[in-house]
């Protein structure tokens, strides 16, 4: 198993071609408020062309917040969100879209019974004739979704079947071909693995390294380190709603990057916690250093 994860990873990720000037969006000393909820605090990231940034964080981090602003759902309460070097603020979704930033969320807004091709459209639907005649040009989306989808390298059987009947992966990467195809610079993907086995969580990382030598600059949401290492160029990793972590590729190993995620101190707190429940042998739970051996050669049938 381990094998194959190294395999995967070397087929995943290639050599990116460096770039320089200015990040496509950028966040300097972000955050963002609830009222007097900070959920986001101080906040640095860089997303650029061709690149992969990775958001990693536990439950209540702040990832969802941190993308919402970038997405135009919310505004910042504090420091700077700058799109292409200028300072901007979005007030809706549309506004970001505009600026080629395109959001993949999780419960994706398909409509389940409408087939693969009309959802592709969805929103943006092609049409011919002239007013008042206009109608829907049926045949040359059926063409442009299917001509879309294979240069994506996502082959479907049939894109008339529902797109309800596509498997949670083939979802994300119709989603994907969908940004790439209407012209997204920056793509942002919600934790698109989170629900997802070993071998789906394989093909959507294969489509972001798609997207990604398509020129997009890539912000990647997971829980999972592992998923994160197969693609990231760039780990940040959010705690509590800052910044505890922000690290090229060169700098950082999946060990590292694990033990950020499941830190000695949460696991020392959670043993804590278990204590206090009967029934519970904290005695029997690992150590920190036998997580870290797991990670290192995870057992069959676990992402
Ligand atoms: N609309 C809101 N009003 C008040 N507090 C909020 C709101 N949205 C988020 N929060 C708070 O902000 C903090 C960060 O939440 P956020 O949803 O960004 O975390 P997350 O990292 O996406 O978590 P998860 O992994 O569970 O999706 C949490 O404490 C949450 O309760
Ligand atoms: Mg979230």
């Amino acid at each position: 198993m381990a094998t194959n994860e190294s395999q995967t990873a070397g087929a995943v990720l290639q050599d990116t071609p460096p770039t320089d000037g200015a990040p496509t969006v950028e966040l300097r000393g972000a955050g963002k408020a609830y009222g007097n909820i900070r959920a986001l605090h101080g906040v640095d990231l860089q997303v650029h062309p061709s690149k992969v940034t990775c958001v990693l964080g536990d439950n209540g981090a702040g990832k969802s917040t941190l993308i919402k602003i970038i997405s135009g759902l919310h505004q910042h309460t504090e420091g700077e969100f700058l799109v292409d070097g200028e300072p901007v603020r979005f007030s809706t979704p549309r506004e970001a879209l505009d600026r080629g930033i395109a959001t993949v969320y999780q419960d994706l807004a398909t409509v389940p019974l409408m087939p693969v091709w009309r959802n592709f459209f969805l929103g943006s639907e092609m049409t011919k004739g002239p007013w008042p005649i206009r109608r829907l040009d049926i045949e040359k989306m059926k063409k442009t979704a299917d001509e879309e989808l294979r240069n994506m390298g996502i082959v479907l059987d049939d894109l008339e079947q529902p797109i309800g009947t596509l498997s949670g992966g083939q979802r994300q990467c119709v989603a994907i071909a969908r940004a790439v195809y209407f012209g997204a610079r920056v793509l942002i993907l919600d934790e698109p693995t989170a629900a997802l086995g070993v071998k789906q969580s394989g093909v959507v990382l294969k489509y972001i390294a798609a997207a990604r030598d398509r020129g997009l600059g890539v912000i990647f949401i997971t829980h999972n380190p592992h998923h994160a290492y197969m693609v990231g160029d760039h780990f940040s990793v959010l705690r509590l709603g800052t910044m505890e972590l922000s690290a090229p590729r060169s700098e950082i190993s999946l060990e590292e990057l694990t033990n950020h995620m499941a830190g000695g101190a949460e696991l020392a707190a959670l043993k804590h916690e278990l204590a206090q429940v009967s029934g519970v042998d904290v005695e029997e739970l690992p150590e920190k250093e036998d997580l870290t051996a797991s990670v290192a050669a995870p057992s069959e049938g676990k992402s």
